[in-house]
């Protein structure tokens, strides 16, 4: 079978650096002489990227399912394009995937200091329609590709806020951040045992510690992404399968 291209996710808090981070890596693999195709969640320049724009900026207001949706949508959107320079042996370089996608819509419903295991798995609904959880946020991006890796730059809120403040956009608050964080953690573990018990639909996931000088966070992003530069042998997975 025909070596395909790797699909490299990076995820992380808002001014994690990560898009600073994915920048210099898509030049690092350009240098080393590989095709790379950059993508970016959300990709505001759909008709779906147009409404979730209007959402973040504060110029519509929207359910949050609906919204969760939206972000969904929006992958799908391009799932096909994905798949389609994989399999011409690029690497696909993606700024943000489902895993914000469901790390962002659960973070809405945690209270500031959260007790995950006992908020994001529970069920209510006490007439109301029902908080969104874990089980019903992963439901609309299953079943997508599946990066081979993804790597979270993680951060401390109070040190993502020391880069120049958050911006105006809806999420870009230090208490939604740090519930942002705390999911991301619950899904890492989750992905690292799924892999760890042989299921590979999820692809591999790495905490990057982005506290750190940039060269030092690109260095080690660096050794995780040169093995996959000559691609993979395995057909793509599918998220959550
Ligand atoms: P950006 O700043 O990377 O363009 O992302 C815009 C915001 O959208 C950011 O706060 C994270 C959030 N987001 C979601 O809530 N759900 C998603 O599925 C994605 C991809 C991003």
């Amino acid at each position: 079978m025909a070596r395909r291209g790797a699909f490299v996710v990076v995820e992380g808090l808002d001014r994690s650096g990560k898009t600073t981070q994915t920048d210099i890596l898509r030049q690092r693999i350009q240098e080393a002489g590989k095709e790379v195709a950059c993508v970016k969640f959300p990709d505001r320049s759909t008709p779906i990227g147009k409404m979730i724009d209007l959402y973040l900026r504060s110029q519509s207001d929207l359910d949050d399912h609906v919204v969760h949706l939206l972000f969904s949508a929006n992958r799908w959107e391009l799932a096909s394009t994905i798949l389609s320079h994989l399999e011409q042996g690029k690497l696909v370089l993606c700024d943000r995937y489902a895993f914000s996608g469901i790390a962002f819509s659960v973070a809405k419903i945690l209270p500031s200091q959260p007790s995950l295991s006992t908020t994001i798995h529970s069920e209510q609904s006490f007439g109301k329609l029902s908080p969104i959880n874990l089980t019903w946020a992963r439901a609309p991006d299953s079943a997508l590709p599946s990066p081979d890796l993804t790597l979270f730059l993680d951060v401390s809120p109070e040190v993502a806020y020391t880069r120049g403040g958050y911006g105006e956009e809806r999420y870009e608050k230090a208490d939604m951040q740090s519930r942002v964080r705390s999911v991301f953690e619950e899904i890492g573990r989750e992905v690292s045992a799924d892999a760890g018990e042989g299921k590979h639909g999820n692809g591999k996931w790495i905490v990057i510690d982005a506290g750190r000088e940039m060269h030092t966070v690109t260095e080690e992003i660096w050794r995780h992404v040169q093995p996959l530069l000559d691609g993979v042998e395995s057909s793509v997975g599918r998220l959550w399968a």
